[in-house]
């Protein structure tokens, strides 16, 4: 019997890189992605794939039962459920968290409950490292650390991992949980720190950097983090929490310079602005558990990924150019007042 795929918030960047993974490693499954479409998905990421036969999108927010049953009345009986779907920006969620709690913890509750209800075979809750909370200079986060969350977002995430605990331990439900480090590469909507820099830098627009610009993030390429989620689909153990990472650790600082010296854009653009309230010093991912147990391993650096991605955003200057021309000016005159 094939294998249906259920995929929550597929149009968003990290969940259209899976999508594009799996048409291509997994090509007799059945996808359905269930998207609310909120500012950060985007169907234009889908393109390539919209039109596959076994390929169907359900619009509908994972916050009302009714729209989740579609989803799952679209699948097969032989299905499992990769859940990327979230309000996923630390900013915006300092400006408002409402949105994060409504998606990231009811949401979530509301997937579970119907997944629970329908059946499913396997449950891939996607996480963060942001749960952890924040590290000092040395040391990394294990799946052992405590979770103590900072931001709103985070928050909002740590919740939403323990409602999947919950359902695992309480109903015996086969849910299982990544948390991944802070992902790059092509779709990412450009609010977020790697996007935002290469699109200013490329118009000579100022690029802002919070505080000292030394805040320290641990970046993995989108295609490995996709890959890793895959592994745990497949092979993952039920119940069990995953790392994800590929031990690249740079200070915001270096990226930003990076990205002006790939681009020819002289360091003068570089503008210092007010640190983000309550802003996590250093992430950094110990991954040796999947490693061991699923095999996974990161194939890209970073010094290659990241000219990629570069040039990823240079080809794409229309899909650019049609995310910043709408909505998106109004949050960042509210984020960077110009
Ligand atoms: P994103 O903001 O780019 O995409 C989120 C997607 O979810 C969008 O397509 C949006 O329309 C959809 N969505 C939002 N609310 C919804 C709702 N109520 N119902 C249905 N769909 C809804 O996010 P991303 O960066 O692709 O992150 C995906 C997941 O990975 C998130 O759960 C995030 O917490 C996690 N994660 C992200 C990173 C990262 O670096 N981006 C790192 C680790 C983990
Ligand atoms: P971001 O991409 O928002 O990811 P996260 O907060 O989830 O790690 O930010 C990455 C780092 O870049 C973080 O330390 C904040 C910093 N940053 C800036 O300095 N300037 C910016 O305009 C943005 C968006 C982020």
């Amino acid at each position: 019997m094939t294998l249906s795929c259920i995929v929550t918030g597929g149009a968003g960047f990290i969940g259209s890189n899976f999508l594009h993974l799996l048409a291509e490693k997994r090509p007799d499954w059945r996808i359905v992605n269930l998207d609310a479409l909120t500012y950060a998905g985007n169907l234009e990421n889908l393109t390539a794939i919209e039109g596959r036969k076994n390929y169907t999108f359900v619009h509908g927010d994972i916050c009302k039962t009714e729209d989740v049953e579609r989803a799952f009345a679209a699948a097969g009986p032989k299905r499992v459920v990769v859940h990327f779907a979230a309000e996923s920006h630390v900013d915006r969620s300092i400006q408002s968290g409402v949105p994060f709690v409504t998606t990231n913890v009811l949401g979530t509750q509301v997937l579970l409950d119907v997944a629970r209800k329908q059946g499913v075979e396997r449950f891939v809750h996607v996480s963060t490292d942001e749960v952890y909370g924040s590290l000092g200079d040395t040391g990394f986060f294990t799946e052992d650390t405590t979770i103590q969350p900072n931001s709103p977002y985070s928050a909002s995430k740590a919740a939403s991992d323990f409602l999947v605990r919950a359902a695992v331990h309480t109903h015996g439900f086969p849910g299982v949980t990544t948390r991944c480090s802070n992902n790059y590469g092509p779709y990412q909507f450009p609010e977020k720190l790697i996007p935002l820099m290469i699109a200013n830098a490329s118009e000579g627009k100022p690029l802002p950097v919070y505080g000292d610009g030394m805040n320290v993030r641990d970046w993995l390429y989108v295609v490995d983090h996709c890959e890793a989620i895959l592994a745990v689909l497949e092979k993952g153990r039920i119940g069990e929490v995953y790392n994800i990472g590929g031990h690249n650790e740079y200070p915001n600082l270096f990226i930003v310079k990076t990205i002006l010296k790939t681009l020819g854009q002289p360091e003068s653009l570089i503008q210092y602005v007010k640190d983000r309230p309550g802003h996590d010093r250093r992430y950094a991912i110990d991954a040796a558990k999947i490693e061991r147990e699923l095999g996974w391993r990161p194939r890209y650096k970073f010094e290659e990924a990241l000219p990629l991605t570069i040039r990823w955003y240079q080809s794409q200057g229309e899909w650019l150019q049609r995310i910043r021309n709408g909505a998106y000016r109004d949050y960042y005159a509210r984020q960077y007042g110009s």
